[in-house]
């Protein structure tokens, strides 16, 4: 059965390399698993105040948006050893009451840095998060694409063969995770 699985990149900025990966992968998906991308830059920073008096519409519709994807996609990148502060503000968001969407879904994540590491810290941090808010986050396989500038060409896209296998497998393992929660 087809499978729709939901894309965010954590940086905003036009030229970013994690939303340039997304774009990879979702020209890598499997057969049967379409990447659908969502924006996070239009949703107002988290207060309680405001989501006790009712969601945002922007904030509502990418809820609505998790609520209905069968899986997720999160691409990160690593700010001070930590994700951004705007995906951690969209988490932040969908992650309150009345229904906590990431409870039990699938998600796969991959991190992309200029350094070495290939924002290994900011993923762990992520991993972290969906440990409190229950996400089905696949171990394996470890997607960060360190070195970045050396593996996408000047138009964003990811030439580098061993990564661009790595996110196939990536989306394999995300598509067989949905497959047997159903
Ligand atoms: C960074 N960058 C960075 N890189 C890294 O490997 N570890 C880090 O801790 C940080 N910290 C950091 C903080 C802030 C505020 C910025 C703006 C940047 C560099 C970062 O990985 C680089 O700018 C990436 O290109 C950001 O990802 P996008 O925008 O290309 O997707």
């Amino acid at each position: 059965m087809p499978v729709t699985v939901l894309g965010i990149s954590g940086s905003l900025r036009k030229d970013s390399y994690n939303s340039a990966a997304l774009r990879a992968a979702a020209e890598l998906a499997p057969e049967g698993l379409t990447v659908q991308t969502t924006g996070i830059g239009d949703l107002p920073l988290y207060n309680d105040d405001v989501r006790q008096s009712g969601y945002p519409a922007p904030v509502q519709a990418l809820r609505d948006a998790v609520k209905q994807a069968d899986g997720l996609l999160i691409v990160t990148p690593e700010y001070n050893y930590s994700i951004s502060g705007v995906l951690k503000n969209a988490i932040d968001w969908v992650s309150r009451p009345p229904e906590q969407p990431f409870d039990g879904k699938p998600v796969a994540i991959m991190s992309v840095s200029p350094g070495i590491f290939g924002g290994a810290r900011a993923q762990y941090h992520l991993r972290q998060m969906f440990v409190y808010l229950n996400g089905d986050v696949l171990n394996r396989p470890e997607v960060m694409i360190g070195t970045c500038a050396s593996k996408f060409d000047k138009e964003g896209r990811l030439t580098d063969e061993t990564t661009r296998d790595f996110v196939r497998k990536l989306l394999q393992a995300l598509q067989a995770r949905i497959e047997q929660r159903r």
